[in-house]
């Protein structure tokens, strides 16, 4: 059996990165249902702002999910795809009983910060891999939800 995968990465390599990767798909599910909970649970002043907000967050987490497994499956491995193993595999913790504005954008600021700091870890394991593809796709989340993270402290004041 040969080291080398079918897109010519070292086996132990991906193996490694598709591991790192789930651990990422797992925060996205988590932090998707967090933030589909906020869409639908805000009240106050800012319901009609911050509840289109919270769907245009949860529909950009949605896509990246996919992309993500994706990712897994192109390196040859699978995609965790039981909420019991999300639980398990997430650093964002499952929130509820969440209806305070301020409170739920702080919940999609910190979800950010978790994400941003796995995929710079990915980033980092990646680049030693020679991963372009998965590097890039790191550098590519990193970069716009930096902006997202600008703009929700800007919008917390
Ligand atoms: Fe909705």
């Amino acid at each position: 059996m040969s080291d080398i995968n079918a897109i010519g990465l070292h086996e132990s390599s991906a193996s490694q990165l598709a591991e790192k990767l789930n651990e990422l798909l797992a925060n996205y599910q988590i932090f998707y249902m967090n933030v589909r909970g906020y869409h639908w649970n805000v009240k106050g002043p800012q319901f009609f702002e911050l509840h289109t907000k919270f769907e245009e967050f949860y529909t950009d987490l949605l896509t990246k999910v996919d992309e993500v497994a994706e990712r897994i499956l192109t390196l040859g491995h699978q995609p965790v795809h039981a909420y019991s193993d999300y639980t398990q595999l997430s650093r964002i913790a499952e929130e509820k009983h969440v209806h305070d504005g301020e409170a739920c954008v702080r919940g999609v600021l910190k979800g950010y910060q978790t994400l941003i700091e796995l995929q710079r870890e990915i980033l980092s394991l990646a680049s030693d891999a020679d991963d372009e593809g998965t590097a890039a796709q790191a550098g590519d989340y990193i970069r716009e939800q930096e902006k997202t993270v600008w703009m929700l402290n800007a919008y917390l004041g």
